[in-house]
């Protein structure tokens, strides 16, 4: 990968609103003075292994027209961005929809060939109140402490080293074997790995209430016995889920679209999996996911992965990471077009970790 910039920048027209990214941006560009810059959709073209800084700018409505425009063009081309390594900034006049655009986009991007590092998002609210803790840690103002967050962002961009491709995989799921059409395509996928090519795979069932949600403990008590290589419920998540995780290169997360957001087991899992990121962070470990719908939705739920895996538990999210597919009909994946090819695919996307 080279180590060029591009700043995909969506020109929001009210100059006001564009002043507070510019301040954040200061400090980046001056950094990377030769980053180029691209502000209209009609100037995307695809690009190849770049470091890219999306830095998006949203009124109080989260509308930003030519932001919409771009991602029209980035949805429609497949390639645009291969090896491709990416980060965003997304900076709001309000509370809200920062995060929803960011993931959209990562989702997006992540399509079209770009991976993203462990947490790859700083986003500005309108109050800039999402930089109130940070802020104190520091002991400065919130403004500052976003400059800095966007400055480390840039950093971890270019600092990001290249991960080998995994090897040892982590698979979790809370389906049945006979009837899941998620489990039927996880099986498929994985007839592409084989032991001679190194492939060892922790396949974990969180059956039915096996997991409890997370009970939100305090900060230090959950602290308290992260550090102490547990969490207060204890079960079957410090037992085997935890070790799994550490000992894995890549999670894989299969699945079902369980109305519009992933199963309770399963968020129960990336729930309880704070007390283990209380003690490590991710960066090192790549996401990879089966997502299944029965109708539609399958971006809502890897969205949803994005969001807690990669934007919040620091995993790195690899170009392409989910294969989603819609079959409703016990084992009817299996019997869609095409689907020999496609999860030849995503195996082969797995084997050579790109
Ligand atoms: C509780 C439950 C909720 C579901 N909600 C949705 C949904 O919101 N949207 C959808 O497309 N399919 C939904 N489905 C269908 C599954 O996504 C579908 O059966 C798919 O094949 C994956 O599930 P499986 O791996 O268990 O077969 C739901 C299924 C169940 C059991």
């Amino acid at each position: 990968m080279k180590d060029e910039l591009t700043v995909i920048m969506p020109l929001c027209p009210e100059r006001a609103k564009r002043e507070r990214i510019n301040g954040i941006l200061t400090q980046v560009f001056a950094n990377c003075p030769q980053a180029e810059v691209i502000e209209h959709a009609a100037d995307l073209r695809p690009l190849h292994g770049r470091r890219i800084l999306f830095a998006v700018v949203l009124g109080e409505s989260g509308v930003n027209l030519e932001y919409y425009a771009m991602l029209k063009q980035i949805r429609l081309q497949p390639d645009m961005f291969t090896d491709c390594l990416g980060a965003l900034l997304v900076d709001g006049w309000s509370e809200l929809y920062t995060k929803s655009v960011a993931r959209e986009l990562v989702f997006a991007a992540n399509r079209s060939g770009c991976a993203f590092i462990g947490r790859p998002l700083v986003e500005g609210t309108g109050s800039l109140q999402n930089f109130h803790v940070l802020a104190q840690l520091q002991a400065t103002d919130e403004f500052t402490a976003y400059q800095n967050a966007a400055a480390d962002l840039v950093q971890r961009l270019f600092g990001q080293p290249t991960l080998p491709p995994a090897r040892r995989i982590a698979a979790i799921h809370a389906s049945s074997h006979r009837t899941s059409n998620t489990l039927g395509l996880w099986q498929l996928v994985q007839q592409r790995f084989t032991t001679d090519q190194g492939f060892d795979i922790r396949e974990i069932n969180l059956r039915n209430g096996a997991v409890a949600d997370c009970s939100g403990c305090p900060y230090t008590m959950c602290l308290h016995f992260g550090e102490r290589g547990g969490c207060f419920y204890g079960g079957v998540m410090v037992e085997d889920v935890e070790p799994a995780i550490e000992w894995c290169d890549a999670l894989l997360l299969l699945c079902p679209n369980y109305n519009d957001a992933l199963s309770a087991n399963l968020t129960a899992f990336v729930n309880r999996l704070t007390a283990l990121f209380r003690r490590r962070r991710f960066y090192d470990k790549r996401l990879y996911a089966i997502v299944v719908s029965g109708y539609s939705g399958s971006d809502i739920v890897a969205g949803q992965l994005i969001a807690a895996l990669n934007m919040n538990k620091t995993f790195f999210l690899p170009a392409r990471f989910a294969m989603t597919e819609t079959a409703n009909d016990a084992g009817s994946v299996l019997r869609l077009p095409g689907i020999g090819a496609r999860a030849a695919a995503f195996a082969d996307r797995i084997v050579t970790g790109c």
